[in-house]
């Protein structure tokens, strides 16, 4: 089953707590929460205290994208926060098979993301700790931008090395996904599809998220 997860960075963040229950009824799986911290990536989002206080409001699944430096620093804060899925950048750490058992250990399901350019094998070593793979789409600090097509090949690879090892692992992308590229970035293994522009701007969320599915 496919599985939406529409990201925030695209809602109207004045009303960050009824944007999110409004996803949750036009059919949403869960919310993709994304941490910017400007050194990973040149942007800043957001971080604990929202995650925090927006856990307070909604019990759909917190799907939390990290793009921090050196995750290994604030994993546990963000599990305790509320993050049910926790996502960090193999880029971004040295750590990455320590990382995963700990999110595992407490309680989240572990997941690690690749960058358009780490190349789909990087992943290799790491795919029996991990719940999820987040191939990013889009070079990651920035919603609205268009999917590079060439990413969707490492999906296709990573889903062979899954099956080839008898693993249940689900593989995410994340930028630039549209009603229109939804259906080939399944077609190579993709099974959640993170969402932010073509859900929170659509003019009719619900139709939005079912042309996604
Ligand atoms: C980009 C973020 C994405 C982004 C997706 O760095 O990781 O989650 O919000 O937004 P769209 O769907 O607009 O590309
Ligand atoms: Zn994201």
């Amino acid at each position: 089953m496919i599985k939406i997860s529409p990201s925030v960075l695209a809602c109207d963040f004045t009303r960050l707590g009824e944007e999110v229950a409004d996803i949750e009824r036009c059919g949403a799986d869960m919310v993709h929460l994304d941490v910017m911290d400007g050194v990973f990536v040149t942007n800043i989002s957001f971080g604990l205290p929202v995650i925090e206080s927006l856990r307070k409001k909604s019990g759909m699944v917190f799907d939390v994208h990290l793009m921090i430096d050196k995750p290994e620093r604030y994993a546990e804060r963000f599990i305790k926060a509320g993050a049910d899925i926790l996502t960090f950048h193999l880029e971004a750490t040295d750590e990455a098979e320590e990382l995963l058992k700990l999110i595992r250990s407490k309680g989240a399901k572990a997941a690690i993301s690749i960058k358009p350019k780490t190349p789909a094998t990087a992943v290799f070593p790491y795919l029996e700790l991990c719940d999820m793979v987040l191939v990013m789409t889009v070079e990651p600090g920035y919603g609205g931008q268009s999917l590079i097509p060439e990413t969707l090949d490492k999906v296709y690879e990573i889903r062979r090395e899954i099956e080839r090892r008898g693993l249940f692992v689900d593989i995410q992308v994340d930028g630039g996904i549209t009603a229109e590229n939804a259906k080939e970035a399944t077609s190579k293994g993709a099974n959640i599809l993170v969402a932010g522009s073509s859900v929170f701007k659509a003019s009719d969320r619900k139709i939005a998220i079912d042309a996604l599915r």
